[in-house]
């Protein structure tokens, strides 16, 4: 066995779903990889299951087996939960390492704990790459989308693997250097928090035809797949509409019917908003998408408050499909909007250097949120962006002007039939917010100085002010 050692292109530690998916997908382009888990006997049943690919494929028992197994300078990707599992094997691995050697963590971290260790890791002469996988389980196997950080060394090194095994959008591969330290893991962080928006938009247009409109599952479901034709076209519309028209084989209902509507997170919608929220960026419609998340996992209280808390709604003619469509598209170009200013405004924090054109191009196909939107997004941030504002490009705009009208009526639909579209409305009230020269905050600011003598600015004159609250002219 001893030849064999030494000559593995990457080693994969962790063979649960995503990393077992990862090697095949490298071995499947020739790489040779060396395989670890922490639970030892799940290495023979993935190398027998691997089939044709095994002879591309090295088991190793130990770690010290492992990082041998692998040729210098090693490229060693983690796919094994974030946080204190990762730290820990960051710990045992050390020692182990030689200088040019770089560990990836390819799974859902918290971008503040990769830069921790990238900085723990700085003068080493070890790299530490944080690289965002999105995709799941059939895009990790066939092609996922990747977004990566760390140093151009380690760039360097993984290049062509994550180039060849990454979805490609018209022979593009799906995959970037995006920036330094945790530059690929808050790239994906906020990929997550527009995939949770977006989920959630889609499910309340869902609950709008089926609680105000009566609409089966499938027929929605059949509207759904129409949609894939136009604008809307994307893979979570895509899912939605096939899990809308799927069958319960125990009951021969639609299973959604048959689905508790609890829904699960793991938290990186979650640490999208925080982040947002430290940076000083509105990010409502990813908390609208959180924050119903969090509702409906408030059963009881739900249940209780029904009949309870009346809706007092009124009859309301639903939109039309196409309407409904448009409004749709409105809400999809919005969320979006705000998950690139996030990332703007992280670029800015933390002197990445972000391009958002690329990352829209990598999010083209592979991602959970692929879709045909992503494509007229990279063309905007290639041409010439007034403010660098996407919802300022000439084609977005456009969009928009299409669109936004849609948006109010399923809004203003939704409202009046006691249907909560928490993101549609978020995405709306937004829109509202950005387009409007002048705001209210004119209030707020006399408010502060009135009860607290913050001051404000004038409109005609330089410097602070205060005002004489004590003037009071009643008309
Ligand atoms: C992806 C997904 C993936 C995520 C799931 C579940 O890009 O492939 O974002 O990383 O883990 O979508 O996320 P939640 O459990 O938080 O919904």
């Amino acid at each position: 066995m001893a030849e064999r050692y030494g000559d593995a292109d990457i080693g994969v530690y962790g063979l649960g779903t995503m990393g077992s998916a990862l090697a095949l997908n490298l071995a499947d382009h020739g790489f040779k990889v060396a395989v670890s888990n922490k639970e030892t006997d799940w290495i023979a049943p993935f190398l027998q299951e691997a089939g044709p690919l095994a002879p591309h494929l090295t088991g190793a028992q130990t770690l010290t087996e492992f990082v041998a197994a692998i040729a210098r300078p090693r490229s060693i990707l983690f796919m094994i939960p974030s946080g204190a599992p990762m730290d820990a094997m960051i710990d045992a691995i050390l020692p182990l390492l030689d200088d040019g050697d770089t560990i990836i963590d390819g799974g859902n971290a918290d971008f503040n704990d990769t830069r921790r260790r990238s900085a723990a890791f700085k003068g080493t002469g070890r790299h530490f790459v944080g690289m965002g996988v999105s995709g799941g389980a059939e895009g990790a196997r066939h092609g996922p989308s990747m977004m990566v950080g760390g140093t151009a060394h380690s760039w360097d090194q993984l290049r062509p693997m994550v180039q060849a095994i990454a979805a490609k959008f018209d022979g593009d591969p799906c995959v970037a250097h995006l920036g330094p330290d945790g530059a690929g893991h808050f790239v994906k962080t906020v990929h997550n928090g527009i995939e949770y928006a977006d989920m959630q938009m889609i499910a309340e247009v869902y609950g709008l035809l089926r609680d105000a409109g009566g609409q089966s599952a499938p027929d929605i479901g059949a509207l759904f797949e129409r949609w894939q034709d136009g604008p809307l076209s994307s893979y979570l519309i895509e899912v939605s509409a096939a899990a809308l028209q799927t069958i319960d084989p125990e009951t021969g209902q639609p299973l959604v019917d048959m689905i508790l509507d609890q829904a699960g997170q793991k938290g990186t919608g979650r640490w999208t908003l925080i982040e947002a929220l430290k940076l000083g960026q509105s990010a409502s419609t990813i908390e609208a998408a959180v924050g119903a998340r969090g509702w409906s996992s408030e059963k009881g209280t739900r249940v209780a408050a029904e009949p309870q808390l009346p809706a007092m709604a009124a009859h309301v003619d639903l939109p039309e499909p196409a309407d409904l469509e448009r409004a749709l598209l409105a809400a999809r170009i919005l969320g979006h909007t705000q998950g690139f200013r996030i990332l703007s405004a992280a670029s800015a924090e933390f002197d990445w250097q972000l391009d958002m054109a690329r990352i829209s191009e990598i999010w083209r196909a592979g991602c959970i949120i692929r879709s045909a939107l992503l494509d007229d997004f990279a063309a905007a941030f290639r041409g010439d962006l007034p403010l660098n504002e996407l919802v300022l490009a000439p084609a977005i705009s456009d969009m928009l002007e299409d669109s936004i009208a849609s948006l109010r009526r399923v809004v203003a639909a939704a409202v009046m039939a006691g249907v909560a579209v928490p993101a549609l409305g978020a995405a709306l009230a937004w829109y509202d917010t950005i387009r409007r020269g002048r705001g209210t905050a004119d209030l707020i600011q006399a408010q502060r100085d009135f009860f607290g003598a913050h001051g404000f600015a004038r409109v005609d004159a330089e410097g602070r002010h205060h005002g004489d609250w004590n003037r009071v002219q009643k008309t």
